[in-house]
């Protein structure tokens, strides 16, 4: 079993470079079916959860080649199949963008209901199959498999989302690509891999108009041919090293990022008494003095990301005061607290609240992450604790994020990876 041994109460100072964001990746990679020819996709993060959607890719027929470690070309043109049904699709939830893709493609698909992180309850798709019913699918669900069937393609319509649904506007936005006329999606998430993909889509020829607002429009066209796009920065990954920041103290300069996405992240980090200075395309993060309470409420884009939740209520729990935190987008996102209260912090959980009493210090524990972002959470947990973590499940944190322990350790923070004798590495699993 793989764990991280973490021996906090180090400042981290230096320079981080921030990977491809995970959730444009995880949209783009299917996106590729649509395309009629080679894209060449560039700057993909070196996570488990890309190279499981590859492999999903190349098993159905697709050419793959490597460029380099974050380039691949992608070739769709010759798969003849609207089937993914492989085991590995449990692993990520990004896998339901196959239903968008290979309805806009074949008009049918079967795919493997997704997996992916569960931080509590379900987390439906009726607004997916909502939209895919309006465009004419024949939706079912039947032993974990969701088969969607249309007379002979997808028909443009409007789609108004009930929720404001990142997943179902991104599976909505691939099945629209190709339909026939135009597609509304009204209440559409707004959050950059949103955008990202439009822009993705567009330089391959689709043409999407909206995106980055809540009114996406859609005009089907009838082929889009290959080319060359560069994945954005990742706004989460860029956020999670700020936090670490903030709570082991330290000074960092964070590359590689687009500073106007992480506007709300650097506005909480500076209540609480963080320094964050903007760049062009890096932010330099400092902390030298208290950390000061703060109240934050996770909503849609531009609203505090949930996927920042868990890192910035970790940091909270050293702050000064009593600081709230709302979860507003998932039902059940504080299953780690439990784990931050056997480290010694004061943290009770209300419904969607959690009220963090800031403690002056947290100990190191044996811990264990149940998710991608928890786990962030409770490297940030081990970096600031006095004495050593043990943390395992660290094979979900390895899904979304890029050498996390390598980036930790070059800016000084003593962490590193451990496996228990006789055993051999966690097969990887999927995220988010
Ligand atoms: N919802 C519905 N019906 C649906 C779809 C969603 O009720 O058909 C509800 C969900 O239950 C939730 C809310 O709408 O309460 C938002 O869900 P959304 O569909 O936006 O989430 P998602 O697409 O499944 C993506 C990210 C998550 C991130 C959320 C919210 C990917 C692969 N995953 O999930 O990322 O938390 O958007 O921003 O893009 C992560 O990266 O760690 C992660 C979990």
């Amino acid at each position: 079993m793989k764990r991280y041994i973490i021996n906090g109460g180090r400042p981290l100072h230096g320079e981080v470079e921030i990977s491809g964001a995970k959730n444009a990746a995880v949209a783009i990679i299917p996106a590729a079916l649509l395309v009629d020819g080679v894209c060449r996709i560039e700057n993909l993060p070196q996570i488990s959860d890309v190279s499981t959607l590859l492999s999903i890719l190349k098993e159905m027929g697709a050419e793959i080649r490597v460029v380099n470690k974050r380039t691949v070309d992608i070739d769709c043109s010759r798969i003849r199949t609207s089937q993914a049904t492989f085991d590995i699709m449990h692993r990520l939830r990004a896998s339901y963008y196959l239903i968008g893709s290979l309805l806009g493609r074949f008009g049918r698909a079967e795919v493997s209901m997704p997996g992916g992180c569960n931080f509590g309850g379900v987390r439906p798709i009726d607004q997916h199959i909502k939209g895919f019913s309006a465009m004419g699918a024949d939706i079912g669900i039947r032993n974990g498999i969701v088969t969607a069937e249309t007379s002979g393609t997808l028909r443009g319509s409007s789609v108004y989302l009930d929720v404001v649904s990142v997943g179902a506007t991104i599976n909505l936005m691939l099945g629209a690509a190709l339909a026939e006329g135009r597609t509304l999606i009204g209440n559409a998430a707004r959050e950059p891999h949103i955008v990202d993909l439009a822009n993705f889509l567009n330089s391959m020829g689709a043409d999407i108009r909206g995106a980055g607002t809540n009114v996406i429009k859609v005009r089907g066209v009838r082929r889009m041919t290959g080319g060359f796009y560069s994945i954005i920065p990742d706004q989460i990954e860029a956020g999670t090293y700020m936090a670490a920041v903030a709570g082991a103290g330290g000074n960092v300069v964070i590359r590689d990022v687009i500073p106007k996405h992480l506007e709300c992240i650097s506005g909480k980090l500076r209540e609480m008494g963080v320094t964050v200075v903007d760049l062009e395309d890096s932010v330099i993060v400092q902390r030298t003095g208290p950390l000061l309470k703060t109240h934050i409420k996770t909503m849609p884009y531009p609203g505090f990301p949930t996927d920042m939740q868990p890192q910035m209520s970790t940091v909270l729990c050293l702050a000064e005061g009593t600081s709230m935190v709302t979860e507003g987008v998932w039902d059940n996102r504080f299953r780690y607290t439990d784990e931050l209260i056997k480290m010694g912090s004061a943290i009770r959980v209300i419904e969607r609240t959690a009220i963090i009493e800031g403690v002056p210090y947290i100990t190191g524990a044996p811990i264990k992450a149940g998710d991608l972002r928890a786990g962030a959470a409770l490297v940030i947990a081990g970096l600031c604790a006095r004495g050593e973590t043990i943390l395992e499940g660290v094979s979900y944190i390895e899904r979304g994020y890029e050498k996390m322990v390598s980036k930790l350790s070059s800016l000084g923070a003593d962490i590193k990876t451990a496996f228990l004798a006789d055993e051999e590495p966690l097969a990887e699993k999927g995220a988010g």
